[in-house]
């Protein structure tokens, strides 16, 4: 069929496997193109399959020769409707993992699960024995905690007070203001138990407690920080309470894993167009006015830049961890430049919907976008009809 982009609100309904096999072989060439990096060679990578999590998975693979176990929760084809964007990611990724000789399985299913956790668990001692870098790099709206049964729903809030500011529809341009009411004592504990870090620790504990994490084995999970523009509904909104649990986590599993000298680190990341940020009032605008700013700079990182350069100039460098008075690894540096966000803020002040498309990145921020869902890359023939029933090699 020939598959188009069909929206509805801030989603898209329909992927298109040939752009997400363009991007993923983007990716690739750009992670060969900087060169080969010593790092793990046996990863597991949880939320594999779009945004960070793939790009992770892309850098292990394309600049390590690691073999890798990728975790994911994705939609498959069926007749007349497309799989999800990560679904095609994922077939796309094996495909050429293979072509290259190396090892790449996923599994799909809910990495909350203890179902999804014995199934991994499995796999790398069936197949590679141990991991010696963990990815975890999942986002999600919602949490069934297996142990206790509850379903928890995350939710972006402002804690205390209700936070008013500026926004885009980034589809329509049209700038307005947006209202968000304060959280209540539930919504945090439940943010938190989403987003927090209690499932990286459930897993990183039950790696080890079947010895499957291999001498010095590391393991890393993504947050955010961001200026004080976007705090009140991030940094200090019910997400930036999970992000404090996860980095608080980061410690409690490196004393865990100190018997095998292993490490958990937090890296800070920048602020991308993904599924998971298109839904956050507020992001799309300051995103928009930071794209813009970071390209006239000559600065402007993707997922795969940022992943890259964390691996080849944060983690695997042979010299001792570079991190942050908390002890978090940074690849937010450029974002956090001071002259980067003082011309942003400036920006800011001035976006109406007349302005936006000219002082911002509206166009590179609705490319983003697309591309997410595979559609807007050159090369790729839109107008063919495709066949939208891929298959991911490792998943019958
Ligand atoms: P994403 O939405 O692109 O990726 C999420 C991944 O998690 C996908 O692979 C998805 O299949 C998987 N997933 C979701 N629920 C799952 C479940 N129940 N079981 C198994 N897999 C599941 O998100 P993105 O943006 O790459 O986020 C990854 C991490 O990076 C998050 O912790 C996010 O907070 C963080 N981050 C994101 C930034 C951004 O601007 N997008 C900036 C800095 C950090
Ligand atoms: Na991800």
């Amino acid at each position: 069929m020939i598959i188009e982009p069909r929206m509805r609100g801030f989603i898209c309904l329909t992927a298109q496997p040939k752009g997400s096999e363009q991007s993923v072989k983007n990716q690739i060439e750009y992670v060969k193109s900087k060169g080969t990096i010593a790092g793990a060679k046996k990863v597991l990578v949880i939320g594999a399959s779009t945004g960070f999590g793939l790009a992770s998975r892309i850098t292990s693979a394309f600049g390590s020769d690691a073999a890798t176990i990728g975790v994911f929760f994705e939609k498959e084809a069926s007749e007349g409707k497309t799989a999800s964007p990560g679904w095609y990611n994922s077939a796309a990724f094996e495909n050429e993992a293979h072509k290259a000789g190396l090892y790449a399985k996923s599994i799909n299913g809910d990495a909350f699960s203890n179902e999804v956790k014995r199934q991994t668990l499995d796999l790398i001692k069936a197949d590679l024995g141990q991991v010696d870098l963990i990815i975890y790099s999942l986002a999600s709206p919602v949490r069934l905690n297996p142990n206790t049964g509850v379903l928890h729903r995350s939710v972006l809030k402002p804690i205390g007070q209700t936070f008013t500011n500026k926004t885009v529809d980034f589809h329509t341009g049209k700038v307005s203001e947006v209202s968000i009411e304060p959280c209540n004592e539930e919504d945090i504990v439940n943010t938190v138990a989403v987003m927090g870090g209690e499932d990286w620790a459930m897993w990183i504990d039950a790696l080890k407690a079947e010895n499957l994490l291999a001498e010095g084995a590391t393991t890393v999970a993504y947050s955010y920080i961001g200026p004080s523009l976007t705090e009140a509904v991030y940094r200090k909104g019910t997400i930036g309470r999970a992000k404090d649990h996860l980095e608080a986590t980061a410690f409690t599993i490196s004393d865990s894993l100190a018997d095998i000298n292993g490490k958990a680190y937090v890296s800070v990341n920048k602020a991308l167009v993904t599924q998971a940020s298109s839904a956050i009032p507020v992001i799309p605008l300051y995103i928009s006015l930071l794209y813009k700013i970071m390209k006239e700079k000559g600065i402007h990182e993707g997922c795969i830049e940022q992943i890259q350069r964390l691996y080849q100039q944060r983690l695997y460098t042979g010299e001792p961890m570079i991190t942050d008075e908390k002890g978090r690894i940074r690849v937010d540096d450029w974002e956090m430049r001071e002259d980067v966000q003082s011309q942003v803020a400036a920006l800011w002040e001035q976006a109406t919907t007349e302005n936006l498309a000219e002082i911002g990145d509206l166009e590179g921020y609705r490319n983003d976008f697309y591309n997410l869902f595979g559609f807007g890359f050159d090369g790729v023939d839109y107008k063919a009809d495709t066949n939208e029933l891929v298959k991911v090699p490792s998943i019958s």
